[in-house]
């Protein structure tokens, strides 16, 4: 148990880059009657992010913030993220590796959604690569950030079983429906009421 929620809700940011379906699954589990958190924040680093939606639609704050700096982009990530007073962080196919600097500031509070077996295919392609070594499992897995790549304490996992029929995008639409339940699970276990 890393946060403990008192009698708020814990103030989360979620950090995308692109679709932000993960995004959109969390906000349905924040609006839930018994949800420890809200989400306050929704960084990306890319401005044509279609995730960027969701902070329209549900009038959710959003910072667009280039890493063409990564020092100057983390510099200024942190003040937002104080300003907001986000407790928890949760990234959502956001695509940059944030330095061990970023971390230290929310040490135990970064959460990652991966798209296989940790310690399995960490990085891109997961799925490409899992169906190209004729594996029989896949599946997703949350996990706390650490500094390196996909590698930080695992949380929860889901297996999915790989069909003989399956492609690597048939592979990830299965996938995908498992880690937009994967994602609240894995938060209520970090999350102490
Ligand atoms: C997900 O598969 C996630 O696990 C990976 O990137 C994808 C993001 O999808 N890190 P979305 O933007 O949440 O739809």
């Amino acid at each position: 148990m890393v946060l403990s929620t008192g009698s708020h809700n814990i103030r989360t940011a979620v950090f995308i880059s692109g679709t932000g379906s993960n995004l959109k699954s969390l906000i349905d589990f924040s609006k839930l009657n018994k949800s420890p958190i809200s989400i306050n924040l929704i960084v990306s680093n890319n401005k044509h992010a279609k995730g960027l939606d969701y902070g329209v639609i549900f009038n959710i704050k959003k910072k667009i913030i280039s890493f063409k700096n990564k020092e100057l982009a983390e510099k200024k990530l942190l003040n937002e993220l104080k300003r907001h007073k986000i407790e928890l962080i949760c990234l959502a196919g956001f695509m940059k590796i944030l330095s061990k600097n970023f971390i230290k500031n929310f040490k135990g509070k970064i959460l990652n959604i991966h798209p296989s077996l940790l310690p399995k295919y960490k990085g891109l392609n997961t799925h490409q690569r899992a169906i190209e070594n004729k594996e029989k499992y896949s599946g997703c897995t949350v996990h706390f950030v650490n500094s390196k790549l996909d590698s930080g304490k695992i949380i929860f996992q889901k297996k999915i079983k790989i069909l003989k029929k399956d492609t690597p995008k048939s592979l990830a639409k299965k996938v995908l429906a498992e880690e937009h339940k994967l994602y609240p699970k894995a938060i209520l276990k970090v999350i102490s009421p």
